[in-house]
């Protein structure tokens, strides 16, 4: 990139990328909610240099750490393309930063449907998977504006796959922790390394789509993984290592159970949040085009293609205002825990716009119920 094309880059950049109050190193003054912030004009080289001491960063010499200042740099102008793209939330340095975006793609998410989308899901829902029963209309509108299974205790903390394709088995986890919660009052954390390490289980409707550890996975093959083999263990039983390694799984130390697994109605907003009442919180799938640069607020990019599906979170939440400081009025999102750390997004966080399928987080949606103990 020529260095005048990087400097305009950056002056658009920069008060963004100082929303981010997360980075000590670049400061914003906020009047009142206003928009109006400072910023010191830092170049990439000084933001690189901020980067790398907070987030303990070791590059093997000086040539890797050009290159990686390079990419650094490109991604910075990546955030301000997306600034421009998705203008509730804010894009700027993240935990990622470093990263050119196949890097990312291949380390951070993992979702094997990606050539399909969800068609795979579509597929399995129409042979064999059980459709979860539908809320009549009078549910739907009973529903309250807000929630969040966060506050009712239904939500282990963030979690972290670090460079492991292995998202399809955190949403996992999360669905089944969830399901646990509703049905005993009790949450557990549950394990990741069992799924990543001994769940090979592959889709019912496409013989290629197999879960494979570090190199992705699905939520729906993984359910029917713990079904037949039994349940999940506990974290503290099973611990995570972010690599995949030999199966390691011990049958008398079963914590949960998984009874089935149902799908939620693809693309009825208002069905998600009622199953989402009902059931816990729920597995999805969407596409993470836009999770690379997430700094914070409500993500509803203009363009987001919805048949690409590459990254396995869960559903716990929505509400219905957006970045109040951006004035953009009511803007309802869905609340999304992610399993990139607390250090990425919002603690850990992500809010997408509801109502239009954004970034196709509608069409792969997933409940599980547990069985009671043995
Ligand atoms: C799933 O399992 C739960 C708990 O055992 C049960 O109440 C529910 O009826 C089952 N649903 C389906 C679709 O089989």
């Amino acid at each position: 990139m020529a260095a005048h094309q990087l400097v305009v880059a950056l002056l658009f950049l920069l008060p963004l990328a100082g929303a981010s109050d997360h980075d000590g190193f670049i400061r914003q003054v906020t009047d009142g909610g206003g928009l109006s912030r400072s910023w010191p004009g830092l170049l990439p080289e000084a933001q690189f240099a901020a980067f790398v001491r907070r987030h303990g960063r070791r590059y093997s010499g000086p040539e890797e750490y050009a290159r990686r200042l390079r990419v650094f740099a490109a991604n910075l102008a990546r955030a301000a393309a997306h600034q421009a793209m998705d203008p509730s939330a804010r894009h700027g340095v993240t935990p990622f930063s470093d990263l050119t975006p196949q890097e990312f793609e291949a380390r951070l998410t993992g979702l094997r449907a990606g050539g399909g989308g969800g068609d795979v899901f579509q597929r399995l829902v129409r042979r064999s998977m059980p459709a979860a029963a539908p809320a009549t209309e009078e549910e739907v509108a009973r529903l309250p504006d807000t929630f969040d299974w966060r506050e009712r205790g239904a939500v282990t903390g963030v979690k972290t796959q670090g460079a492991c394709g292995s998202c399809w088995a955190f949403s996992t986890t999360g669905a089944v922790e969830g399901a646990h919660f509703l049905a005993t009052g009790n949450l557990l954390d549950l394990s990741e390394q069992q799924l990543v390490d001994c769940d090979h289980t592959c889709s019912a409707v496409a013989e290629n789509e197999c879960d494979n550890g570090c190199a992705g996975g699905l939520m729906t093959n993984a359910y029917a993984y713990l079904m037949k083999t039994g349940g999940l263990m506990e974290q503290s039983a099973y611990p995570y290592t972010g690599t995949q390694g030999t199966c390691r799984f011990d049958a008398s130390k079963v914590a949960v159970r998984v009874a089935n697994f149902t799908a939620v109605p693809a693309g009825d907003e208002g069905q998600i949040r009622a199953a989402l009442v009902r059931r816990g919180p729920l597995a999805v799938g969407l596409n993470a085009a836009f999770m690379q640069t997430y700094v914070g607020g409500v993500s509803c990019p203009l363009v987001c293609p919805r048949a690409w599906l590459n990254h396995g979170v869960l559903l716990v939440g929505y509400g219905a205002r957006g970045f109040a400081a951006l004035r953009l009025g009511y803007r309802p999102y869905w609340v999304i825990k992610n399993s990139w750390g607390e250090r990425w997004g919002e603690k850990g966080y992500y809010r997408l716009c509801r109502g239009t399928n954004v970034c196709g987080v509608d069409t792969m949606v997933s409940a599980v119920a547990v069985a009671p103990p043995p």
